[in-house]
């Protein structure tokens, strides 16, 4: 569906046309005076200057022209404002359209187009900690809105799984097993079927075997044993196998229970196969170049602000590093997906490592014009002191900790307040965890840092996830009282509030969009925020089920329920969603 802004923005300017102006004046926006109006046009000012007259007069002059069952309010004001409100009869013509229409007539711009998402982030073999939330939720949140306006979408995880953090632990396996088969160069055998350690045991390994590095007996071991692997040595490829099926299984678990899911599960070790060839090419066209024994990709351009050193391609000890997978994983994507955009979601001290890839994919034409690269870099989940997470210890918090602190807060608010029968209490709690987490997380621009304060997103009042749900299951309560209601029409509205609440809901599909544009799911959180905020005013104020005129009482169930259902839709595009009662 078209746009309020454009409807009335063409109306506007066929308005100025008619009355012998450009119509390239007539640009409507939403007003910057609630007070006064809902939509305003200043274009009257700027064609003023062109056609050397007061703009008050052409305002006037334009306003006449308007058509007048459109708006409620059509208004030249001084020095030359057009000032808008839109009449009933328009408004709820457009509801209706958008109730009929299906995901409520939003536009899909994406529709044709197909966007990887990259995000997560999560290393083998090492649990997900606190820093792992924020790529998780927002990822996850920007997926679902591309897919939601019509691209095809992929969300690859691109697992942590090659380089010295794999030689780490087959050399700590081995101090610790050396009878393993992995280890016997000569075994011929197979291998078994079962990993020789659990996924607790490998999470113990890692750091013990990372804080050996600066052992240089340990450390030569280390590297030693990822050149082995990344050259294909059987034992190791086996043993690495082990270490990821072990890995990925409870990470899934972990990301499960986030309600975050990945279309792909691939990783820098996926990227291996097209190194030698990448390599190869960028040698021999130039692209690549020898400095101090290491081959690099000379990535500054003029206008720099900042220095932006060239992307390392190979270390001059012969090995690939992180940007050299990130640089191979472009070629598998543009050959396997052919993408129209990449988002990559990561903390945003990783804007240079993505700047560097970014300009080496560009200058070798492994990435070509057609395909956006887009660095979402997010800020910092900090304690509710403003100081960085740390458990009591002083060690990093597992993610798994810190949904459990949430959960457990959140249930015996459930459980106090007897929200819920008792088999409900397990399903509720998670609902209502989930929202106050993430809304925590996405209601904050992904940029910036924030404080991490579990009673107030948990708190049921206020700019939180629970008050959205609550809001929700407000409305599910009403019309689940009123009984069927799907068939109900929408009205004209019946108060002030009911109009607040149906401008509300038509700003619905260009928040999507913003949103979609500036890569910034708070939109969507200010929005429902403001929405929820005008469905309880407009509780407040109108005796919905005690209304006597049956036909008004439809009109404003119709309303709450459509207003409901954009509220649901709203939080599935954010990752959660609201239990039946609260
Ligand atoms: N595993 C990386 C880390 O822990 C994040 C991966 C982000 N994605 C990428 N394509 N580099 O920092």
């Amino acid at each position: 569906m078209k746009k309020i802004l454009d409807i009335i923005t063409e109306k506007m300017q066929q308005a100025f046309a008619d009355a012998g102006y450009d119509a390239s004046f007539g640009r409507v926006t939403v007003s910057n005076r609630p007070d006064l109006c809902e939509y305003q046009c200043n274009g009257a000012l700027a064609a003023a200057k062109q056609y050397k007259c007061a703009p008050i007069l052409i305002a006037k002059a334009v306003a006449e022209k308007l058509d007048a069952k459109d708006y409620s309010l059509v208004e030249a004001v001084m020095p030359g404002f057009i000032n808008l409100k839109l009449s009933d009869a328009f408004l709820v013509e457009y509801l209706r359209a958008m109730r009929e229409a299906p995901d409520f007539g939003v536009e899909k711009i994406g529709a044709g187009k197909t966007i990887v998402v990259d995000y997560g982030g999560a290393n083998v073999a090492k649990p997900l900690h606190i820093g792992h939330l924020r790529p998780a939720i927002i990822g996850e949140a920007l997926k679902r809105l591309h897919k939601y306006l019509g691209y095809e979408t992929i969300g690859d995880v691109h697992l942590g799984d090659w380089g010295l953090q794999m030689g780490l632990i087959i050399a700590e396996l081995q101090e610790r097993q050396p009878d393993l088969p992995y280890f016997d160069p000569a075994f011929t055998g197979e291998y078994p079927a079962e990993a020789p350690f659990t996924v607790d045991e490998l999470e113990e390994i890692y750091p013990t075997a990372s804080g050996k590095k600066k052992d240089p007996e340990f450390s030569h071991k280390a590297h030693q044993a990822t050149l082995e692997l990344q050259q294909g040595r059987r034992g190791y490829r086996a043993l690495w196998q082990h270490i990821l099926n072990v890995s990925v299984a409870d990470l899934r678990k972990n990301y499960d229970n986030l309600d975050v899911h990945f279309e792909k599960w691939l990783g820098e070790s996926d990227a291996d196969p097209y190194i030698p060839l990448m390599v190869e090419d960028l040698k021999a066209r130039g692209i690549a170049v020898q400095s101090e024994g290491a081959w690099v990709i000379p990535v500054a351009e003029e206008g720099d602000k900042k220095e932006v050193p060239p992307m390392i391609l190979i270390k001059s000890d012969g090995s690939a590093i992180y940007a050299t997978t990130d640089l191979a994983t472009l070629v598998q994507r543009t050959r396997d997906w052919n993408p129209d955009k990449i988002l990559y979601v990561t903390d945003k001290r990783q804007n240079l490592h993505f700047e560097q890839v970014f300009r080496a994919a560009r200058k070798s034409g492994i990435v070509g014009a057609n395909t956006e690269l887009e660095h979402v870099g997010h800020g910092t989940m900090n304690g509710k002191d403003g100081k960085p997470f740390k458990t009591r210890d002083g060690g990093v918090l597992r993610l798994e900790q810190l949904i459990a602190d949430m959960v457990d807060f959140v249930r015996a608010k459930v459980v106090e307040n007897k929200i819920v029968e008792e088999s409900a209490v397990e399903d509720t709690t998670r609902k209502i965890a989930l929202a106050a987490l993430k809304y925590g997380d996405l209601s904050n621009q992904p940029t910036k840092d924030y404080n991490f304060d579990l009673e107030r997103f948990a708190a049921f009042e206020g700019n939180t996830g629970p008050y959205i749900l609550y809001t929700i299951v407000r409305v599910k309560s009403i019309l689940s009282r009123y009984g069927a209601w799907e068939h109900l029409r929408i009205q004209a509205p019946a108060n002030a509030q009911a109009k607040d609440l149906m401008l509300a809901i038509t700003k619905f599909g260009p928040t999507l969009e913003a949103a979609l544009k500036s890569a910034a799911p708070n939109l969507i959180c200010a929005y429902i925020y403001e929405l929820a905020g005008c469905v309880n005013k407009f509780y407040h104020e109108t005796p919905i089920l005690k209304e006597e005129n049956e036909e008004l009482k439809a009109g404003h169930i119709a309303l709450i329920g459509l207003a409901k259902d954009i509220l649901e839709q709203s939080i599935a595009l954010l990752g959660f969603a609201a239990p039946e009662k609260m």
